[in-house]
């Protein structure tokens, strides 16, 4: 069977707020993902956070920018930037690190000095509740 034949077979259905197909006759739902790519995440700030991590201690990295609490999650990333996830993480050991506040860093949750990029440097930053 074609990909035009499935595609025949199965109809796109919205419920509890996530696209899913919905095959006629067996009844399955299954949970599909948008097409579009994830929300840019906002530059929450133009310069790392230090962090004194715990060894064995679990720390939620914001990834969207949006969280109160910098640069760690609040939250605020269902409402402001769904397609956004914290990142997770648990220390291996007690240590001093530099947690990226700019959002763009290519080794998350670490600054890797992006932050220093014009694209960085020059972007406006959200007003602060
Ligand atoms: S603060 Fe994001 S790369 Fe340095």
């Amino acid at each position: 069977m074609g990909p035009l034949r499935a595609a025949a077979l199965v109809t796109l259905v919205r419920g509890g707020g996530r696209l899913r197909y919905r095959h006629p006759r067996a009844g399955l739902h299954i949970p599909v993902r948008r097409c579009s790519a994830p929300p840019a995440p906002a530059i929450a700030a133009k310069e790392p956070f230090a962090v004194e991590l715990k060894a064995g201690q679990k720390y939620g990295w914001c990834a969207c920018g949006h969280s109160r609490r910098q640069p760690f999650c609040d939250g605020a990333h269902k409402k402001a930037a769904p397609g956004i996830s914290p990142l997770r993480f648990v220390a291996e050991e007690d240590k001093m690190v530099w947690l990226c506040g700019c959002k763009q860093t290519r080794t998350p949750p670490y600054c890797d000095g992006t932050h220093k990029t014009e694209a960085v440097q020059g972007a406006r930053l959200p007003p602060k509740p």
